[in-house]
């Protein structure tokens, strides 16, 4: 066991030290491409102050004979752009495979100053946060990274979701964990062959009416990813870290795409990734409190006070808690809109209905 005063110190001489809280960037979008491709390459640097997250991805979706020119594409998009206040992330292939190692190694010391995050796949458990947490260090000292590169998993295998707690606490360095519905449906053996987003055959049927059960009888589907999202939700709280959904495939249907993420939002993930344009929007608009929400909740705030007894509000009970819901979406609203001189503008306006 590591002793608790032990959990801060750089676990290389020369790393910089761990963070001790994440540290609040917007993440509502992580948008992902594909850096050995020389058309989306040619696309990053438009993208930059359209989405809050890059993240160059060398795994899934990456053929096996372009692994090294997507490694190479990302850090000459790195060294050659100006991100500004976006985030760039990568996604390195799993530790499993013969190409984690190099990516580590080529991403750490070449372009570490620059990467904000590192995606790591199918985390089985916290032994592989603590191979990476050491391996990732000793890089960073070797190049002299001045701020520690965080780490985030995806949860798309039994054992990780098994393991989610133990996961999400390994390290100061984890930033994050995201649903991967794919591979996790795959090493589930579900029998979905989808990316994410529900299924008409997941259902509950409402019971037989006066025509037995021959006769009409609504049908309601059900969310395949509820348990694991609340699970994951739960794990990250507890941790202090933050939560995702991960790809929505069906590119065409962007209002399950936005169904989805709501859920997901709602249940308490900040974002959720970015397989196309189309998706950047969705998750812009989905992860940002609507501004009507945010009226009602600063509304209920002032009129609880000191935040402690109970008030009615147009005929809805207030009291302790829900103040502190108010104040998870006001404290949400402030810090995006503090970078974002739309959504400012809109909190200034307020809006209609909320509850
Ligand atoms: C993502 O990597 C997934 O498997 O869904
Ligand atoms: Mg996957």
């Amino acid at each position: 066991m590591r002793s608790p005063k032990d959990f801060f110190r750089p676990l290389a001489v020369g790393a910089p030290e761990p963070v001790r809280e994440v540290p609040f960037r917007p993440s509502r979008m992580i948008h992902f491409f594909d850096p050995g491709n020389p058309r989306m390459a040619a696309k990053v640097p438009g993208l930059v102050p359209d989405v809050d997250v890059l993240l160059g991805n060398l795994e899934d979706g990456v053929p096996a004979d372009r692994k090294e020119a997507a490694r190479d594409g990302l850090v000459g998009i790195a060294r050659g752009t100006d991100f500004g206040e976006t985030q760039l992330w990568t996604r390195i292939n799993s530790l499993d495979s013969p190409w984690a190692l190099d990516d580590l190694r080529t991403l750490v010391t070449e372009i570490g100053d620059t990467l904000d995050v590192i995606m790591v796949p199918k985390v089985e458990g916290a032994e592989d946060i603590h191979y990476l947490d050491r391996l990732v260090a000793q890089l960073e000292a070797k190049a002299r990274v001045a701020r520690p590169i965080l780490l985030h998993a995806i949860l798309e295998t039994p054992r990780g979701v098994a393991n989610v707690e133990e996961i999400a606490g390994a390290s100061p360095r984890m930033q994050g964990i995201s649903l991967g519905p794919a591979d996790l449906a795959a090493s589930r053996r579900m029998k979905t062959t989808r990316v994410g987003g529900g299924h008409p055959g997941y259902l509950v049927r409402e019971d037989p009416g006066a025509d037995g059960v021959a006769g009409a009888r609504a049908v309601f589907q059900q969310d395949l990813w509820h348990y694991t999202i609340a699970r994951m939700v739960d794990a990250c709280a507890a941790h202090g870290i933050l939560p995702y959904y991960g790809p929505f495939g069906d590119i065409q249907d962007t209002v399950a795409c936005e169904d989805q993420f709501r859920n997901a939002f709602l249940l308490g993930c900040v974002g959720a990734w970015s397989l196309h344009p189309v998706q950047i929007g969705i998750a812009k608009k989905v992860f940002s409190p609507s501004p009507a929400d945010v009226a009602w909740a600063r509304r209920a705030i002032a009129a609880m006070g000191d935040g402690t007894g109970a008030v009615m509000l147009d005929g809805k009970m207030q009291d302790d808690a829900t103040v502190k819901q108010c104040r998870v979406v006001v404290e949400l609203a402030e810090a995006l809109a503090a970078r974002d001189p739309e959504l400012r503008a809109a909190y200034a306006a307020g809006g209609e209905g909320a509850e």
